[in-house]
């Protein structure tokens, strides 16, 4: 049975709480622009984004290319500054916990590429003592050796590993010591930004199932970014969808595939082949290309892209609404469509 239906209970306070979180870019202007003095436009690559994150709870985000999911994971993890909005963690404003590495220790995060973030001088050994060390964790050399032997098994790295550089080690063998790396120091919560992209199928299925043992064995929550509903499903307890920097329904997982009522997280499902015929929608497939986020549509950012879209809907933006318990949807015709 997946974790989905034991979902941590709203009773929990939140671990972590995004308010009103935007993100935004100056764009890199050419000489040119430069010597027409034309003014420098701003990309808003998270825009508005507000979410909770409760402990043990895996929060899946998902969205095509450039829809802000890394930004906003960025943010989460205290690597960019938000331009608006904060980040609660534990209650208090992540920008006024005073010390940054105690809180850095909190939430960790891992990438879809872990050959770049792994140093390639330094052998698995080296860098999970490396970790250890910087935070003070473990004192004594033979005590540190066991604690990387003991962080290696909870991955499913065999210890004899431990000696090999990152180049002599295969993609998820890279990726399970990024996440060793990540467990030294004890997180509350992983931001992990498409640790799985990059892997075949059947990796991707093992990596998932490591995060699930993890989440179930130390209670780490997590926030788990992809581009493909089908790899959040089963791992997620709620799911946050996003479209040009917005979260567009935010939903339980169940929910969200048994009744989605954002146009765009329809289309999204439409595209996944369900084994059981009975389970398609009849959506509309997603069309067109992404509007350029310099220069994003008036109104619901969706409306250039949207089969149900009416006049209306390109006047005003739209705002995040509860359609039911638990269930947000950024869409005004979110009652009517089918
Ligand atoms: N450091 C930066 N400077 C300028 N623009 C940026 C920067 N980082 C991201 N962007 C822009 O912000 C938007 C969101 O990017 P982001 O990387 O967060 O998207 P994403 O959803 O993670 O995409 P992908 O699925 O390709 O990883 C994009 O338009 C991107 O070009
Ligand atoms: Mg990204």
């Amino acid at each position: 049975m997946s974790a989905v239906a034991t979902s941590p209970a709203a009773t929990h306070a939140p671990l972590l709480d995004v308010r009103n979180l935007s993100k935004s870019f100056g764009e890199n202007r050419s000489l040119l622009q430069l010597a027409t003095g034309k003014p420098a436009r701003v990309l808003q690559a998270v825009r508005n984004v507000s979410l909770a994150v409760r402990p043990g709870e895996t929060l899946g985000v998902v969205g095509e290319s450039g829809c802000g999911k890394s930004t906003l994971g960025r943010c989460i993890a205290g690597l960019y500054d938000p331009s608006a909005g904060e980040v609660l963690w534990q209650g208090k404003p992540l920008s006024a916990i005073g010390d940054r590495k105690a809180a850095s220790r909190q939430i960790q995060m891992i990438f879809q590429d872990p050959y770049s973030s792994l140093n390639p001088r330094m052998s698995v050994e080296q860098t999970l003592e490396e970790v250890l060390k910087a935070h003070g964790l473990v004192e004594g050399g033979k005590a540190r050796s066991e604690r990387v032997e003991e962080l290696l098994l909870t991955v499913g790295l065999p210890p004899r590993l431990k000696d090999r550089l990152p180049h002599a080690l295969s993609g998820g063998q890279r990726q399970r010591v990024s996440i060793a790396r990540a467990l030294a120091v004890e997180p509350q919560l992983i931001v992990a930004d498409e640790p799985v992209s990059a892997l075949d199928a059947s990796v991707q299925a093992q990596i998932i199932n490591l995060f699930e043992e993890l989440r179930d064995k130390f209670g780490i929550a997590f926030i788990f970014i992809a581009h493909d509903l089908n790899v959040v499903r089963h791992i997620s307890h709620r799911i946050a969808v996003m479209y040009l920097g917005e979260v567009v329904e935010l939903a339980e997982a169940d929910a969200l595939f048994d009744a989605p009522r954002h146009p765009y997280t329809k289309a999204l499902l439409s595209a996944i082949p369900f084994p059981d015929p009975d389970r398609r929608t009849a959506a509309a497939g997603l069309e067109g290309e992404l509007p350029d986020p310099l220069n994003p549509p008036a109104g619901c950012s969706f409306s250039t892209r949207c089969a149900w879209v009416e006049e209306a809907c390109r006047a005003r933006r739209p705002d995040l609404e509860q359609y039911s318990e638990g269930h947000l949807v950024r869409c005004r015709r979110m009652y009517e469509i089918a």
